[in-house]
């Protein structure tokens, strides 16, 4: 393989979906009409790594909670797969650089998220040669059968709505037979509570006779999927995975960086953003009011 792809891209690609290489990208065909995709093209792919530049952004606050949760499900071996599915711009796959593993995988439908990501790692080239970049969408993974001994799908696999388990059906596949599968979905209630505090109270009511979330920015709405801890361990069960852990990331995430959003949380609260990240992360482990369900699973 060539063209900017690491050397062993080719031992984990299949054949069964075209692609082509553009920047150091793979890219697969997508299908048109999904209104996730549509949603993150519309705002040039996901911002997550850019945002958390900013103190009390929501993307600030969950990401020391993602590192956290990832470094308890690191593989022994640095040869170890890692595959990343709707990883967007990259802030949850850059740990797994940093911690040293030699092939990690990104896929993401959005090319311009995947090129920033590339570009951001350009003088870095050790690391290019760690990282493979694919545009796909989750429902049809270009990689070969029990590649991969993670395949984490962090805030993404919910966008798939109704085609959820056609993704989670895909996450294990490629997943090996002792691997894990790491995925952090929305809960119920963090929904209503974003739709509360961002929309209003006839919106959160409306949408607590469903499951559907409804959220987005400049103007632009996307809907989403969400769960209550229960519905998220019987779908997984249902797939034939078994839950080895249940942890989250807390609503309060979503309270803080609304409260930056209004303007009462200001540059005075500054000094006290350690002891928000420790109180964070604590309830990652500890805490019921979920933002996120995390759970880790293994093929049962
Ligand atoms: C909230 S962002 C999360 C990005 C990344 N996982 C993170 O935590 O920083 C959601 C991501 O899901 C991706 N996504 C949306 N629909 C998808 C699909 N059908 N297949 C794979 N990824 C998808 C988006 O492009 C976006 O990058």
């Amino acid at each position: 393989m060539n063209q900017g792809l690491p050397f062993w891209a080719q031992e984990v690609i299949g054949t069964a979906i075209p692609t082509k290489v553009q920047d150091g990208v793979l890219r697969c065909a997508i299908a048109d009409g999904d209104s996730g995709i549509d949603y993150y093209r519309s705002i040039d792919g996901a911002h997550m790594h850019d945002r958390a530049s900013v103190s009390y952004a929501m993307s600030t606050l969950d990401t020391p909670i993602y590192r956290q949760h990832l470094n308890g499900v690191r593989p022994s071996s640095l040869d170890a797969l890692i595959v990343d599915v709707g990883g967007g711009d990259g802030r949850n796959a850059l740990p797994w650089l940093e911690w040293g593993y030699k092939r990690v995988v990104v896929v993401d439908p959005i090319f311009s998220a995947l090129r920033r990501l590339r570009s951001r790692l350009a003088d870095q080239p050790q690391w290019l040669d760690r990282l493979l970049l694919i545009e796909a969408d989750a429902r049809r993974l270009p990689l070969v059968p029990q590649c991969a001994t993670l395949v984490q799908a962090i805030e993404s696999l919910y966008y798939l709505n109704e085609a959820y388990e056609d993704g989670l059906r895909e996450c294990t596949r490629i997943l090996s037979v002792s691997g894990r599968l790491l995925v952090s979905e929305r809960d119920y209630e963090g929904g209503l509570l974003l739709s509360l505090l961002y929309g209003n109270l006839r919106d959160s009511l409306a949408q607590a006779r469903t499951r559907d979330v409804w959220d987005g920015v400049d103007g632009l709405r996307v809907r989403s999927r969400c769960f209550t801890a229960v519905e998220l361990a019987a779908m997984l069960e249902r797939n034939h995975l078994r839950v080895l852990s249940h942890r989250g990331v807390s609503a309060l995430s979503l309270i803080l960086a609304y409260l930056r959003s209004v303007g009462k949380i200001t540059s005075d609260d500054e000094t006290q953003i350690d002891d928000v990240h420790q109180l964070l992360l604590d309830l990652a482990n500890t805490g019921s009011m979920r933002r996120c369900h995390v759970v880790v699973a293994e093929k049962a």
